[in-house]
Order: C-alpha cells, then sequence, then structure tokens
C-alpha cells in the first residue's frame, strides 16, 4: 500500500471509529476497539500521532486554529434539528484534499465550491489555494463558523484569498447558489443526514441543470447517495465522487 492510500484508509478507519463512538457511545467503541488490538490499533494510534503532527503543520504555517477534534456534545447553541446526527469535528487532510483536486481535474475557476459542515475551516482554505469561482461554508455549530470566519481573516493576511463566505446553518436546508458546484462533504453526518443532503442537492439539481460534482471524504454512508440516483464520478482511497447527467 502507498503512502497516500495508507492515509486514507486510516483517515476511514478513524472516521468509522468516530461514528461508533457517537452511535453507539464510549463503551462500545472500546470494546471493538480492543478486539481489534494488535495492528489495527497500531494503525489508528499511527493515524492519530500523523494526523496531530499534519494539524499542527498547517495551523504553525498560516497562524490559524482549524485542527483537533471536538465533540458536537460540548457545542451550544446548534441550529436546526439535526444536532443528534451530526459527527465530531475534525479537519480534513491537506495531502488527501490535494489528492482528490488533482484527481478531479476540474475547471474550477467555473465552479462555487461549498463545504456542508465546514466546522473551523480547513477545507476552505484548502480550497482558497485553487481558482475557485466563490468559495462557501456553512456549518450548525455558531462558534465553528466564528472560528472559521476567523481563521479566513488570518489566512487572507498571509495572502490567501479572503472573500470566503462562512454561515450558519443546517446542510439539509441551505439553499444552493447557481451555477457549476463542488459540494464537499468530510464524513459530516450519519446516514440519516446524509439521505436528506443527497436528496435535497437531487432536487436543487432537477431544478436547475447545471454541472454539480459532490466530493465525499471518508464516505461511511455512501449508499445513501447512490440509492437515490447519483453516480460515481470517481474514486480514491477514503473518497468518492458523485454525480448526475446534466
Ligand atoms: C468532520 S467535520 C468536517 C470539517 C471540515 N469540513 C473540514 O473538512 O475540515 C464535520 C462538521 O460538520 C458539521 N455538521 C454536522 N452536521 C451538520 C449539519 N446538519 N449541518 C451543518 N453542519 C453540520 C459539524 O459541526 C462539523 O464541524
Amino acid at each position: 500500500m502507498n503512502k497516500q492510500s495508507l492515509v486514507g484508509s486510516l483517515s476511514f478507519h478513524l472516521q468509522r471509529a468516530l461514528v461508533v463512538r457517537s452511535e453507539f457511545g464510549l463503551r462500545e467503541l472500546m470494546v471493538r476497539l480492543l478486539r481489534r488490538l494488535g495492528l489495527g490499533g497500531r494503525e489508528l494510534a499511527a493515524w492519530q500521532k500523523r494526523k496531530m503532527e499534519a494539524d499542527a503543520e498547517f495551523d504553525r504555517k498560516f497562524g490559524t486554529d482549524t485542527g483537533g477534534v471536538q465533540n458536537l456534545a460540548d457545542e451550544h447553541g446548534i441550529v436546526g434539528e439535526n444536532a443528534k446526527h451530526g459527527l465530531a469535528h475534525i479537519a480534513s487532510d491537506p495531502l488527501q484534499f490535494r489528492l482528490i483536486m488533482d484527481t478531479l481535474n476540474l475547471p474550477v475557476s467555473e465552479y462555487t465550491f461549498v463545504d456542508l459542515g465546514c466546522g473551523k475551516g480547513r477545507a476552505l482554505l484548502l480550497a482558497a489555494q485553487f481558482p475557485f469561482k466563490s468559495i462557501i461554508g456553512v456549518d450548525f455549530v455558531p462558534s465553528f463558523v466564528e472560528a472559521a470566519r476567523t481563521n479566513v481573516n488570518i489566512a487572507a493576511s498571509q495572502g490567501i484569498r479572503g472573500d470566503i463566505e462562512v454561515v450558519v446553518g443546517d446542510a439539509t436546508q441551505f439553499i444552493l447558489p447557481s451555477g457549476a458546484l463542488l459540494i464537499y462533504l468530510y464524513n459530516p453526518f450519519d446516514s440519516r443526514v446524509v439521505g436528506k443532503v443527497a436528496r435535497h442537492l437531487r432536487e436543487s439539481h432537477q431544478e436547475d441543470r447545471r454541472p454539480l460534482v459532490v466530493v465525499y471524504a471518508n464516505p461511511v454512508h455512501l449508499s445513501e447517495f447512490t440509492s437515490c440516483g447519483w453516480q460515481f464520478m470517481t474514486k480514491g482511497s477514503g473518497w468518492v465522487a458523485l454525480t448526475r447527467q446534466s
């Protein structure tokens, strides 16, 4: 397995662990991890170490605070009705993000990038390194949106584009802008909300048949997309890109 596949695979396993913890509790997660003791446990520890290093490296470079793992149970004022269906905040991996963009090779200057569940804005800042037409982040945790806006301003002072819009809202309700879209999901919600978002995006596309690409990283609930007519465009280790016929 090459380095990038390993990163994707480990990232996938950590997200699975977070899903188990959020849906079944810490005790069940520990039971499952103990069952896998040995190589599985070492892989997870190695991934966590590498992730902490990557987070620190990114934030050191830009003077931002986009990393760490934040549990939604510790956050206040979550908007909408889907708080219990959201997964913990964990920031995108810069290496995986670049790999996705290089593989997709889209004419990004024609596309708006929308991160549904943008957290503290890591993926927004990664997208800002590509010439997207515009960049928008949405998160239902007000303190994450505030942190993302602060991070955008800090990065802008380092020469990264500052015209990034970050809004508080529930992903299932977000009204998509017109024009070609790249929707980015970094395993933000459980199956119920992934299903709602997949149908919400399908309806938006039925009303406005523009190019629409969904990148789903750590696609734990992929069947929610494929079961409502989304088609594979391409896939890599730990991520998929989906689309619909225009
Ligand atoms: C795994 S983090 C991803 C962070 C960011 N996209 C990145 O790649 O760095 C998932 C984020 O989704 C947000 N989220 C979960 N459910 C949501 C919902 N229904 N609407 C909006 N945001 C949601 C959480 O608050 C969290 O910040």
